[in-house]
């Protein structure tokens, strides 16, 4: 058999096996436990996990060939790799003792949770769940805060919970799954409010989808506000998801005094190769162009078209939309799958049916569009 078949075969029996076990969708803010059944070979379209469908940036692809023959060597001992905190810092012109590395940002997220562990951390309801389900696993309390009727981050009823036991308010900005944003300036002045009672985490996982994210980002923030911390990823914009790099930006004080806990060695979970990539990546401001303008032009197609059955679409400022089905009865994403093979998310809330849907390629969002309306998806709703 040839490889590519086997591959088939694989890839046809796990969609089986996937419908079979009565997969469920309903993590949509948590990917714990998200089996992912891609492949153009039978046809699934993924517009589940908020990837970024166009690939690296052919500079970051030529960097890993580049790096593939020091692949045997620790990255301390790879000259062009030594300075990568600095590269970051650079980047985002801050020093480098201000930059935590970590494999992916939900890692960052994870290690977060770990370690503000002694008292209450104040979350949105809904968010991205990593930072929040590990606090509570972890047996911390999770002061979660609902978004606005707009499903916005309700920063004036953040603010208001924070207690004596606050040890980190986590905002997502902007949000997922609500594809969201609150004004920056309102997000300033909550910065500086809440920081000096508690730190500060604004996850930016979606910042460079925006037209003017270096401006709205909160890293500016950060040398007059020592308790605020900035996450990010490589996963979205720079489309390295499977490269696992994502990483941290704080005050020195700060970064400091998380390092010896948990991040000591952390540059030693990132391969060369994912280095390699992120610089290159980070250099080429042309493929992080070209991914904003087909991500904005594939989603204003998709909003337009939803808008036009009654889709009551939120704003979107990422990669990705949310959307209310008011009437829509049984399970969308679970149909959606198994009619149309297009993955995508939704889950029920105290108000009702919402569904995620990634902005994949053009074409990949005009077959969503048929597939909806060719199942009247959306007839009832
Ligand atoms: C808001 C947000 N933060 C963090 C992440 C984690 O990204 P990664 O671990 O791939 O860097 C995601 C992934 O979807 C996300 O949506």
């Amino acid at each position: 058999m040839s490889q590519q078949s086997s591959r088939r075969q694989w890839l046809q029996q796990s969609s089986l096996a996937l419908v079979g076990l009565g997969f469920s969708f309903k993590s949509m803010a948590n990917e714990e436990g998200f089996r992912r059944i891609t492949g153009i070979e039978n046809g699934v379209i993924n517009l589940g996990s908020n990837e970024n469908p166009y690939g690296i940036s052919a500079k970051a692809k030529q960097a890993i060939l580049d790096m593939m023959g020091e692949t045997n060597r620790y990255h301390f001992n790879v000259p062009s790799l030594q300075s990568f905190k600095k590269t970051i810092g650079d980047y985002y012109k801050v020093g480098e003792n201000q930059v935590l590395v970590t494999a992916g940002s939900g890692e960052g997220l994870a290690l977060l949770a770990r370690h503000f562990n002694k008292g209450n951390i104040v979350a949105a309801d809904i968010t991205f769940g990593v930072l929040p389900n590990t606090a509570k696993k972890i047996g911390s309390k999770v002061i979660e805060v609902p978004l606005t009727k707009d499903k916005v981050h309700d920063l004036p009823a953040m603010l208001k919970a924070i207690n004596n036991e606050t040890q980190l308010v986590y905002i997502c900005n902007p949000a997922n799954p609500s594809a969201t944003i609150v004004a920056n300036s309102a997000l300033k002045n909550f910065c500086e409010e809440a920081s000096k009672r508690t730190v500060v985490l604004i996850d930016e996982a979606y910042n460079e989808f925006l037209e003017n994210g270096t401006d709205q980002s909160m890293i500016n923030i950060i040398d007059k506000n020592p308790n605020v911390l900035v996450i990010k990823t490589f996963s979205k914009i720079h489309a390295m998801a499977g490269l696992r790099i994502g990483f941290i930006i704080g005050h020195s004080s700060l970064i400091s005094k998380l390092q010896p806990d948990y991040f000591q060695s952390s540059q030693m979970c990132i391969s060369n190769l994912a280095m390699a990539a992120a610089m290159a990546s980070l250099a080429d401001d042309e493929h992080q162009n070209m991914s904003r303008q087909k991500n904005d032009a594939a989603r204003k197609y998709t909003v337009d078209e939803l808008k036009k059955r009654g889709i009551d679409v939120s704003p979107s400022y990422t990669n990705f939309i949310f959307f209310p089905l008011k009437k829509y009865k049984g399970n969308f994403a679970e149909d959606m799958f198994n009619k149309h093979k297009i993955i995508l998310r939704s889950n029920q809330y105290a108000d009702g049916l919402w569904a995620r849907v990634s902005i994949g390629t053009m074409d990949e969002m005009k077959k969503f569009i048929e597939a909806a309306a060719r199942s009247n998806s959306f007839a009832s709703s």
